[in-house]
């Protein structure tokens, strides 16, 4: 029976309110939960792999696999809300899971979060460092290649081949830097944080503002370009490949559900905060594909610093707009890496003190106050995949643990309108069962888009984290021991 017990949502209301570390000032409001959505999604989705999709796999079409992707984040971020406004707690995806599928599906999604967060630490982390070497090289510094660049890459069989690089080195020092600042716990200052994101729209408002009158129509035609035969080269394989691959451009507004219990009126302000900052994204990406594939040809976006290619393609006349797109991205992508990486100790966290993750997982430094076992293993994780590997499979990754997650939160919505129909939900999901169903199908969709070595990956992963569950959390789980 343990392994489907479920936590009472009464139980997780007190645990909420004994937990210390929670009891936070209620201070946000819904526009603060709206601007930190944002922060959390505007990375190296749009900065970097909106290039690469696009050459890849869509052409121009990445449009369309913007909306698709929209659509589908839109589907899940409406049983998100539900959530975070009926069990306003700050372990996310974890604990809706532990509501209401049972343990095994909790453990599953926390699990899977780790591609979420640890793994996404390192993909942003790479896409900073393209950006930095893009930056140094416009002030007239040049890195060596061979300390900038993953060893490895994924060749067309999707096999692993040595680049001759001995390691993407920018990248290891952010993880290692900013898991330091972690560790002795800078607060990030809410006021640092908003002008940040400020920053990052700014520039992003500013490629979509001067870049369209740079647009030559010319470019987008073919806007579906020929598929070329194989799977997820352009066609319409193609189109649903690049939304799953786009698709890590809108992580992050589940974020927002993280920050419960700092809202000052979770109910209204969380459905809010999530759909809002999706929203916004959701325009913002849009209008950006449309420029850089306007400005450039596609088949030139496959680089490190697509933005920067596609705005200086205009000519010398944005050359001011690559070199703020420049210092906007590092700025901007630094911020999301930080909240990867301050983000996965907290679910390390909830998980330890269920007892699902051994206790180090739990433990708080005693001058410091931060949980500085979880971080420091975080960091060193992050800063080992960011530093060996390209950001596509790492990209790739993140992209389907984060679906196949967004999968569970839907269906964890049907079960609970079933098994608790009378719960006060302050908001709740429109047309159920139709949304959850169509967020379960379309992020299945886009997983299966996402091509076999990269399920391969999630396979393994997920054999990985069934092994560590069956031999030490089930035995060790608090609730278990309970009953
Ligand atoms: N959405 C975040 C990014 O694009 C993870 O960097």
């Amino acid at each position: 029976m343990g392994i489907w017990s479920r936590k009472p949502l009464s139980r997780l209301q007190n645990e909420a309110s004994e937990d210390g570390e929670h009891s936070l000032r209620r201070s946000l409001t819904a526009s603060n939960l709206v601007l930190l959505g944002i922060g959390a999604i505007i990375g190296a989705g749009i900065f970097v792999l909106t290039g690469t999709a696009a050459a890849e796999h869509a052409g121009p079409a990445i449009v369309i696999s913007f909306v698709l992707a929209g659509f589908c984040c839109l589907f899940a971020g409406l049983c998100y809300a539900e959530f975070a406004a009926m069990i306003p707690i700050a372990g996310s995806a974890y604990t809706y899971g532990y509501a209401t599928l049972g343990e095994l599906f909790a453990w599953i999604i926390g699990w899977d979060l780790i591609l979420e967060y640890l793994v996404s630490a390192s993909a942003v982390a790479v896409g900073w460092s393209g950006y930095v070497v893009a930056f140094l090289h416009r002030i007239g510094i040049d890195l060596p290649a061979n300390l900038t660049n993953a060893p490895y890459v994924v060749e067309g069989t999707g096999s692993l081949v040595a680049t001759g690089a001995i390691l993407n080195l920018p990248a290891v020092l952010l993880c290692v830097l900013l898991t330091v600042l972690l560790v002795i716990g800078i607060r990030e200052s809410a006021a640092v944080n908003n002008m940040i994101v400020y920053a990052k729209l700014l520039v992003v408002v500013l490629v979509i503002c001067f870049g369209a009158s740079y647009i030559d129509t010319a470019n987008w035609s073919p806007f579906i370009p020929e598929p070329t035969g194989k799977p997820g080269e352009f066609g319409w394989g193609g189109i649903t490949a690049g939304a799953g691959v786009i698709f890590f451009a809108y992580i992050g507004f589940d974020a927002v559900s993280t920050a419960a219990q700092e809202a000052k009126n979770p109910q209204r302000d969380l459905p809010i905060g999530i759909l809002g900052s999706l929203a916004v994204c959701t325009v913002l990406y849009i209008l950006m594909a449309l420029v850089m594939t306007g400005i450039a040809p596609y088949s030139e976006l496959n680089v490190p610093h697509p933005v920067d290619v596609a705005v200086s393609k205009a000519g010398p006349a944005l050359s001011w707009l690559a070199m703020i797109v420049d210092i906007g991205a590092i700025a901007g992508l630094a911020s999301v890496v930080l909240v990867m990486i301050m983000a996965q100790p907290r679910i390390f966290y909830a998980m330890a003190r269920d007892g699902l993750m051994p206790p180090a997982f739990a433990k708080v430094h005693p001058r410091f106050k931060t949980p500085y076992v979880a971080t420091i293993i975080t960091g060193v994780v992050a800063a080992v995949l960011a530093g060996l590997f390209p950001i596509d499979i790492l990209g790739h990754l993140v992209s389907i643990g984060t679906l196949f997650a967004f999968i569970i939160v839907c269906a964890g919505v049907l079960v609970l309108r079933k098994s608790d129909p009378d719960a006060p939900r302050s908001f709740r999901t429109p047309w159920v069962p139709w949304i959850p169903l169509l967020g379960i199908l379309s992020c299945g969709y886009l997983m299966w888009g996402l091509g076999a070595e990269t399920w391969m990956r999630l396979v393994i992963w997920m054999a990985l984290g069934f092994a560590i569950y069956f031999l030490y959390g089930k035995s060790h789980s608090r609730l278990s021991a309970e009953k």
